[in-house]
């Protein structure tokens, strides 16, 4: 059994992670650590998890865990994850892995010095609908892929969330933006070359709440646009020489009901001719997680290898640089 530690107690990590860790196949959650210890206690109680810490040094020194799951503010991920890769934990760190990629290439030298996995939480790099877009492309069942269109927008209820702190790698690019991103890299194989983005910020605390951007490959286009003042909303739409594919809920899909990928090949506007390629129901976080610990375990390699989760940061550094200065911005 492949036992993991959490650090925290948020709000991603007790109402989606843990849980899906929990359903997994020999993973288990062997403790929760928390800056309150009883806040740590309730929520292991709560979730049948049987030890909690009343720090996150703590459950670094606990030697009966193997990796750690860090799901604390994104300013946190480099250096609680650089912690526990020198405590000899594997690291299942959220996305974005790092505020910028100067800051995750920091995490190269941990993971080789301190010889653990490190993997950023990217669920969607392993979804299985998204697997199959990428054979689908292989395939080349719509042609060459030109461009790749994204949504996800969402409505945050609080102010006090860690999204409205900039010093905490807050805004909507670093949050949301993350997706599209790497699925359009994911997508063309390749890395942009250019980008452009515009941002819209909250007047108060200076993140950006509204960002849109275009990516630049070498093969064609990503557009994005992600909010987190707007309707809830998540779609991505692939178009090729050859026809199109949709999907609804690309990036979180739900759990309990099946997804689709719809395929459009006629080249008729008046007769399309959508063929939707249905898909089971899973839970992408749980097959992450599954996925994470039989890598950790084997020596092979992880999920998303921490070298393209810098070149995705590389990506998000220039989007920012772009939305800054107002000009198409080179990636690296
Ligand atoms: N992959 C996905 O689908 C997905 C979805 C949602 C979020 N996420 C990622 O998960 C991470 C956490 O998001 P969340 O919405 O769960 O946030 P959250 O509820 O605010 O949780 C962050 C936790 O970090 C701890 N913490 C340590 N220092 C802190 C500080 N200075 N300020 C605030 N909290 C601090 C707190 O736990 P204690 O008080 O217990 O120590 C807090 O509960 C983010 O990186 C986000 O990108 C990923």
């Amino acid at each position: 059994m492949f036992r993991f530690g959490i650090l925290s107690t948020s709000h991603f990590a007790l109402t989606r992670m843990i849980p899906s860790m929990l359903a997994g196949r020999d993973i288990s959650v062997a403790a929760i650590s928390s800056r309150d210890g009883s806040r740590a206690a309730q929520a292991a109680r709560a979730l049948g998890v049987p030890r909690s810490y009343d720090s996150y040094e703590a459950l670094l020194a606990d030697p009966d865990i193997d990796a750690v799951y860090n799901p604390l503010p994104n300013h946190l991920h480099v250096p609680w994850s650089e912690r526990a890769a020198a405590a000899g934990k594997h690291v299942l760190c959220e996305k974005p892995i790092a505020l910028d990629a100067a800051q995750a290439r920091t995490l190269l030298a941990a993971r080789d010095r301190y010889r653990v996995l490190i993997c950023e939480a990217a669920m969607v790099r392993v979804q299985p609908r998204w697997l199959a877009v990428r054979d689908l492309l292989g395939q080349k069942a719509i042609g060459e892929l030109r461009a790749f269109v994204g949504t996800f927008g969402y409505r945050l209820d609080s102010r006090d969330n860690v999204r409205y702190d900039p010093a905490m790698g807050g805004g909507v690019l670093l949050d949301t933006g993350f997706y599209p991103v790497t699925m359009s890299r994911f997508c063309f194989g390749h890395e942009p070359i250019a980008v452009v983005a515009r941002a819209e910020r909250d007047p108060d605390r200076g993140v950006d709440r509204l960002t849109s951007a275009i990516l630049e490959f070498p093969q064609g286009h990503a557009i994005f646009t992600v909010g987190m003042e707007t309707f809830p909303v998540q779609r991505a739409q692939l178009i090729g020489t050859g026809g199109h594919m949709e999907m609804v809920n690309p990036w979180n899909p739900p759990g309990n009901s099946p997804s689709e990928i719809v395929v459009n090949t006629s080249s008729s506007l008046e007769e399309p001719a959508p063929r939707p390629l249905s898909f089971d129901p899973v839970d992408q976080y749980t097959l992450l997680a599954e996925h994470f610990a039989r890598a950790a375990e084997t020596g092979g390699p992880g999920p998303i290898p921490l070298e393209d989760s810098i070149k995705n940061m590389a990506v998000l550094d220039a989007l920012q640089r772009s939305a800054a200065s107002g000009q198409a911005e080179l990636v690296g």
